[in-house]
């Protein structure tokens, strides 16, 4: 099985480089282009066996899975420059979310399926959200969610929900992120703990905490109230956070689904625009 990749920029090279690691993959099961050849030549050298070209044409057409790997304003684009290389029984990819299945479907003859990864799935963890057209059959499924099972949990999603998922497991590293800088630039500011310490510690907090929620058998809720003491300092600055972040993650959503909904139009202009 030759599993084949248009597009290794910040995503398309963390998926080549965990299903790799992981052992999911030999680099000589593994085909890529890239606009820009100089970085998939760097995976080349850095994976014996791994093959660099420069036709996206020659990617789609050696592969029995393609992954298109570029961002939604390509994307048009890309699909017809394959489109004559792509065959019924090829399973394609697609990991932007913008890019509605039906519109692959109406460019490709391959099965496509949406899958969005995260940046979790370097290290082999989080999830990656998997929605499937209706030509792909549950043998392919199988297959696709075995082979990302090496690198994350796969997790089935409704289209309509692709956006909110990604929002949660895609977003969501560089939200925390984001809280855990703020924490830290907090406690250094107000304390002056070293800052190497206050990463590591919070770093270590988040880890921690993923595996309550996960393995551990909490909840958000439980694991919250089963840190605070009634009356103790965990729930007063619980509270001053519920206070003060009101509303805060309503707009949130409300933000990452308006550019959602700009990039659909931009891509849906370009698929119904004339060729
Ligand atoms: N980043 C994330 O955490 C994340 C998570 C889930 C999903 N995604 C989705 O993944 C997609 C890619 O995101 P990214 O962050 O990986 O973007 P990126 O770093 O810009 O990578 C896109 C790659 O596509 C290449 N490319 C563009 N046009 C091409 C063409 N015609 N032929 C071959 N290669 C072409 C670009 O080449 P150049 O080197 O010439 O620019 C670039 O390396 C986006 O739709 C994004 O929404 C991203």
């Amino acid at each position: 099985m030759k599993v084949g990749f248009i597009g290794t920029g910040s995503m398309g090279s963390i998926l080549i480089e965990s299903l790799i690691q992981s052992g999911a993959l030999q680099p000589e099961h593994m085909i890529a282009s890239n606009r820009t050849f100089s970085k998939v030549e760097l995976l080349e050298a850095k994976y014996p066996g791994f093959q660099a070209v420069q036709s996206n044409v020659q990617v789609a057409g050696d592969s029995d899975i393609l992954f298109l790997c570029v961002k939604p304003k390509e994307f048009r684009q890309v699909a017809e420059e394959i489109k004559g290389a792509v065959c019924a029984e090829q399973i394609v990819v697609s990991i932007t979310s913008p890019v509605q299945i039906k519109q692959l479907e109406s460019v490709l003859k391959g099965k496509i399926a949406k899958i969005i990864p995260s940046i979790t799935n370097y290290v082999c963890s989080g999830a990656t959200l998997c929605i499937y057209g209706d030509r792909i059959t549950p043998e392919d499924q199988i297959l696709l969610e075995r082979l990302l099972s090496n690198i994350s949990l796969p997790i089935r999603v409704a289209e309509e929900y692709t956006r909110v998922s990604s929002d949660l497991s895609s977003c969501g590293p560089a939200f925390l992120a984001f809280f855990v800088q703020k924490f830290v630039d907090a406690a250094v500011e107000q304390t002056g703990i070293p800052r190497e310490e206050a990463v590591r510690l919070a770093a270590e907090m988040v880890l921690g905490t993923g595996k309550l929620l996960t393995v551990g058998g909490f909840s958000p809720e439980s694991l919250q109230k089963r840190v605070s003491v009634p009356g103790g300092i965990t729930e007063e600055a619980l509270h001053l956070l519920d206070v003060r972040l009101q509303g805060v993650f309503n707009e949130l959503i409300e933000t990452t689904h308006s550019k959602f909904f700009e990039d659909v139009d931009k891509v849906e202009a370009q698929f119904y625009a004339p060729k």
